[in-house]
């Protein structure tokens, strides 16, 4: 298996847009159950951006287990977070996976949950206070209201984005609640309380994977050292480790 220690994670950055080509080339490894998901897609862009973005993630995955992406195989945790299945789930690694507006981030750790989440900052939102007051802690909201109207966005989806990767590494999503925990709002990411665990046990932090994106990685383990990976597909054809 690739380096991975428990103290160490990898973010794969991959551009959906300009890998469409090429993901559809990953996209003969995918299996019949995906491919009924793609199948449900409305719009053909939506259909392409997962398509490609299970493709890579079987890349990926299949460098780090040292075996070919089709050879893969997923369960899904009660609110629908993959893992991998048995016999790969032995090896312990653990991954997740997020994609907004054509670019995807895949996280990957070993023996830790992860969640990783990442939006564009253009993206379209109805009231971003009245959100933010429905669904954000009350520290947050406050927090938020008191910026400078001209950095409330950048704030608005730093916090999203850090909730959701916590919620997505502890596998509920957005079943749970998003005020029973809160983060901070700047440009450095991190869990200022939560009602349930300490927050010693976490490592959160911020991201910004490419020109107008947010985003965040959420790792069930103090102090994990976090490295990114920009996508090259060579590497992962020619099945080079990951340094
Ligand atoms: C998980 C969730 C937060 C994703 O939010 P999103 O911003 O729309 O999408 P993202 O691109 O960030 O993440 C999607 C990926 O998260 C992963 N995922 C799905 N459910 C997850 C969960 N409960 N925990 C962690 N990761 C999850 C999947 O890999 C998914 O990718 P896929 O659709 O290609 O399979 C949201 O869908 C949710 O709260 N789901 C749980 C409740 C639910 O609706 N379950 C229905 C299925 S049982």
């Amino acid at each position: 298996m690739d380096r991975l220690q428990t103290d160490t994670a990898h973010v794969w950055a991959v551009d959906l847009e300009r890998e469409t080509f090429e993901g559809h080339m990953l996209a003969e490894t995918l299996s019949a159950d995906e491919w009924m998901r793609a199948d449900r897609f409305v719009f053909e862009k939506h259909r392409a951006h997962f398509v490609a973005a299970r493709g890579y993630l079987r890349a990926i995955l299949a460098k780090y287990m040292q075996c070919k992406p089709g050879e893969l195989a997923f369960f899904y945790g009660e609110h629908g977070k993959p893992a991998l299945a048995s016999p790969w789930d032995k090896s312990q690694l653990r991954f997740n996976l997020s994609h907004s507006a054509g670019l995807a981030l895949i996280a990957v750790s070993m023996r830790q949950e992860i969640g990783v989440d990442v939006e564009h900052l253009n993206r379209k939102v109805g009231q971003m206070k009245d959100i933010a007051k429905r669904f954000f802690a009350p520290g947050e909201y406050e927090r938020l209201c008191a910026l400078p109207r001209e950095e409330q966005r950048r704030a608005f989806f730093s916090c999203w984005t850090r909730k959701e990767a916590y919620l997505k590494a502890v596998g509920t999503g957005l079943t749970h609640s998003l005020k029973n925990f809160e983060v901070s709002l700047g440009r450095k990411a991190k869990l200022l309380w939560i009602k349930e665990g300490n927050i010693e046990d976490w490592t959160l932090l911020h991201l910004e994977p490419a020109e107008g994106y947010v985003g965040s990685v959420a790792i069930a383990k103090k102090d994990v050292e976090v490295k990114i990976v920009k996508h090259l597909l060579r590497d992962l054809c020619l099945n080079k480790g990951v340094n």
